[in-house]
């Protein structure tokens, strides 16, 4: 059997329509947002610029020249954000802390404004029994840290871990479970690699160097705040996208670009972490650029893992591309979402399968799943989406039957909570299970909140 067809139906439905799929007692539920993409407040407050202030404000960056300079104004909504969020009966919520809110300068003075708002909103969720999931770097990186090469330069491992630790003596007295990067392949292959994403930087070798730095960054804070954080119950980890790569057609001619590509995406940062070597088919590049003791660096004991989800990348060869490879289709009938993503809900359940026999089965949190669709209003005056709420169910049903099988997932949290500012794709996209009126920024619940809320509710799923 070729790899496609072996995976290629959707049986996320593993228990008969209409029935409900319990999840294990605290199984934790709750929703992922970021700082740049829903903050908003951009020049308040004493925080300093950052590259996605920088790249959306450059022509032809963005769609329809959106930024986030307003986003969803959530640093002055945040109550109500917490609110919706308490409503639906959420347990956890992850958000990003904005690096140059923090540091403006990106190292140096800190901007105890900045920290106040942080403060704020850790007390908020708190005060409604949500546990704050604090995300360290949620792409948002200081614009003069930009300047000094970013995540090109070395030495932004050391200043990563000191706002790491500027953070956590903060807020550590209260959240206790903390993510240091959010896709680190992502920020490398899109800002550094393509040029798609803040910085706009290109190449093969930049992008091998930012996933390296970031590698470093990564383990440098998880070192210092594993040292700092003795008897505060702090746990640490971070978060990776984590999508398996496939080759078009099944194809043997496009197995070799199918694991070049997952070996960049997905194993470049997971292998080094957990495993303290970096991928076969990318050693040489590597090994050019790893100092001794960089592998020590990395290779750090978490306590979670987090793991992003959204679809399968199915890969063929393509000389054009960095790697040499390029996306290609995913197999005849696949749904897709409206950016054209496939819908493969078995495809988050191979992650699991492979981190449980490969990676030692750490304790997974799934920090994002979620999906962009043309939002309709419908008759009860709201968005009716049931195509999202199709999505997340299969993903769950999926997730719960790899549990059944040994996985080792804890918790859920949902790509998004708001419509938000979606990158380069600007506010376009829609991912949120609450819907914001770009000009009143109002907030309204779409059908598929009701539904998650019910989810929390019965801690399970319905077929
Ligand atoms: C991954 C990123 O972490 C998040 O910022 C983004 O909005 C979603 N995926 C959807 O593309």
């Amino acid at each position: 059997a070729t790899l496609a067809s072996m995976g290629g139906g959707v049986q996320a439905l593993a228990a008969p329509k209409g029935s409900l799929r319990g999840f294990p007692d605290g199984f934790l539920w709750g929703c992922s947002t970021s700082a740049y993409q829903i903050e908003g407040a951009v020049a308040e407050d004493g925080r300093g610029p950052s590259v996605w202030d920088r790249f959306s404000h450059a022509y032809g960056r963005v769609a329809n020249g959106d930024t986030g300079d307003m986003a969803c104004d959530h640093y002055h909504r945040y109550q109500e954000d917490v609110d919706l969020m308490a409503k639906a009966g959420m347990r956890a919520y992850r958000f990003s802390v904005a690096w140059p809110r923090v540091l403006p300068e990106g190292t140096g003075a800190v901007n105890a404004k900045g920290l106040d708002f942080y403060d704020r909103l850790t007390d908020a969720l708190l005060a409604r029994n949500i546990e704050p999931w604090p995300c360290l770097f949620h792409w948002d990186l200081p614009q003069a840290l930009q300047d000094k090469g970013g995540w090109l330069n070395r030495d932004i491992a050391g200043w990563f871990s000191d706002y790491a630790l500027t953070v956590a003596a903060r807020l550590g007295d209260r959240a206790k479970s903390w993510a240091m990067l959010n896709e680190p392949s992502v920020v490398a292959i899109f800002g550094y690699g393509m040029g798609l994403h803040a910085p706009g930087v290109t190449g093969r070798t930049h992008c091998l160097k930012a996933i390296h730095t970031q590698n470093l960054a990564q383990g440098r804070a998880l070192a210092a705040l594993r040292a700092a954080g003795g008897g505060k119950g702090w746990k640490l980890g971070t978060v990776l996208s984590l999508q398996p790569s496939w080759p078009v057609g099944g194809l043997d001619a496009n197995y070799p670009a199918s694991q070049m590509w997952d070996a960049v995406w997905n194993r470049a940062c997971l292998d080094p972490l957990i495993k303290g070597v970096y991928p076969e088919e990318l050693a040489a590049d590597f090994a050019a650029l790893t100092k001794p003791g960089d592998l020590e660096t990395i290779r750090q004991p978490i306590d979670f893992l987090g793991v992003n989800y959204y679809s399968r990348m199915h890969q063929q060869p393509d000389p054009q591309g960095l790697f040499g490879t390029g996306y290609g289709s995913p197999p005849e009938g696949t749904r897709r979402t409206a950016m054209d993503w496939p819908v493969e809900p078995d495809g988050l359940a191979e992650i699991l399968a492979e981190l449980q026999e490969s990676y030692g089965n750490p304790p997974v949190y799934i920090t994002e799943n979620g999906a962009d669709y043309v939002d309709e209003v419908g008759p009860s005056g709201r968005v009716e989406d049931r195509d999202r709420i199709a999505y997340l169910r299969d993903h769950m049903l999926a997730a719960r039957k790899a549990m059944d099988d040994g996985a080792n997932v804890r918790g859920w949290l949902v790509w998004t909570l708001l419509d938000n500012f979606e990158w380069a794709e600007g506010y376009r996209r829609h991912f949120g299970l609450v819907q914001v009126d770009r000009k009143t920024m109002a907030r309204t619940p779409k059908a598929s909140y009701d539904w998650y809320a019910k989810v929390i509710r019965k801690n399970g799923v319905p077929t």
